[in-house]
């Protein structure tokens, strides 16, 4: 029998770079709560959102990913042709086949790297770290560009009460790739697909079809059932990165939550007594919930207000349908 090689990596991967891109419009409460009979007020009671971002025509989910990924790339100082891998995490590409990954890579004009999609849903950015960076440490890949991008506005009902006021469109990327010291811990992950109808397309397109009825089949939730599990099941899947990683709540600088409701974030953060010294991600207040595209968003945004700063400790924790979720302690690039 022919002997194999086996694939070697580097010893440790790391977030390199990070872009991001927010959407132009920005649509205040104001403009959803009639479709909906809500008002501005019990909005942010409830989610804390005020405002939030809305793609127009030209926004697409590849325009959007592009944008997001140049600065990415540029941050990370490194070409596009040094990409050997693009991991799409997104339900809003509207085409079941081929992936968006492959358009993406070539307009960026990576040399024929591997793309493909994955669908976790609001989780999907950090399932996708957690893939780049086992990618990178085999050698699978040395340099993977990792997206969470959405346009739910596609996929939104504007008269649900349940989803009109709190999804919304961006795109994040980040270059992962080798690193002389560990810069991404282990992950954290799982799903519960006892709960699988709690947020969900409403119906299987060939249903939608078969009544003849061709009207987009929206996005719908559960909220309620939805806001427990996430309040409570997520902070123990929180600590649980920090205790893999070997971090304490000491040595945590940054939380960043997914950026699903801004009650969710804060009972997380008690639950898991997390110390005033650590700096929380609260950018759902104008940038609404953009599913996969909500913790690179968060973390940039944090970046960029001076709340993170390079080298500093992040847990990251991402839910949401599934149901599915997935956490890592990251070092700030
Ligand atoms: N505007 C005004 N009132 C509304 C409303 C709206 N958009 N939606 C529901 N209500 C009313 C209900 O009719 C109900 O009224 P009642 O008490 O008179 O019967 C009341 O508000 C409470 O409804 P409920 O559904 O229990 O609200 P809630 O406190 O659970 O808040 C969400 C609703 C959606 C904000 C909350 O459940 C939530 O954030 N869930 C998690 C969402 C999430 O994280 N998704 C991420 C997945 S990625």
């Amino acid at each position: 029998m022919a002997g194999l090689t086996s694939p070697t990596g580097a010893p440790h991967a790391a977030i390199l770079g990070l872009g991001t891109y927010r959407p132009t419009r920005v649509v205040p409460n104001a403009e959803v709560v009639e479709a909906i009979d809500s008002s501005d007020e019990w909005i942010q009671q409830r989610s804390g959102i005020k405002s939030r971002r809305w793609a127009g025509p030209e926004e697409s989910v590849q325009m959007m990913s592009v944008a997001a990924s140049r600065i990415a790339l540029e941050r990370a100082g490194l070409d596009p042709r040094q990409i050997d891998c693009v991991v799409v995490a997104t339900v809003s590409h509207m085409l079941q086949t081929p992936a968006v990954a492959t358009a993406i890579a070539h307009e960026l004009g990576t040399e024929q790297a591997a793309a493909f999609d994955i669908s976790a849903a609001c989780a999907g950015f950090c399932h996708g770290i957690a893939m780049a960076s086992d990618f990178v440490r085999a050698g699978s890949a040395r340099h993977v560009l990792v997206i969470g991008v959405e346009r739910l506005t596609d996929i939104l009902d504007l008269n649900d009460r349940g989803t009109a006021f709190i999804f919304a469109d961006g795109a994040g990327a980040a270059v992962v790739g080798p690193s002389e010291t560990p810069g991404i811990g282990p992950v954290v992950w799982g799903s519960d697909g006892e709960q699988f109808d709690l947020i969900r397309q409403r119906e299987d397109w060939r249903d939608v079809i078969a009544s003849g009825d061709l009207v987009m089949p929206h996005l719908t939730m559960q909220g309620n059932p939805v806001f427990r599990w996430a309040s409570f099941a997520m902070a123990k899947v929180g600590q649980q990165a920090l205790d893999r990683a070997g971090v304490t709540l000491d040595e945590l600088d940054v939380f960043v939550p997914h950026q699903a409701n801004m009650r969710i974030t804060d009972a997380m953060a008690r639950s898991m007594k997390l110390p005033e010294r650590v700096r929380i991600a609260r950018d759902i207040a104008d940038q609404g919930n953009t599913s996969a595209a909500s913790v690179p968003l968060a973390l940039d945004r944090m970046i960029a207000e001076g709340d993170a700063k390079s080298g500093d400790t992040a847990l990251l924790i991402a839910f949401g349908a599934g149901l599915a979720y997935a956490a890592q302690v990251v070092v700030v690039p």
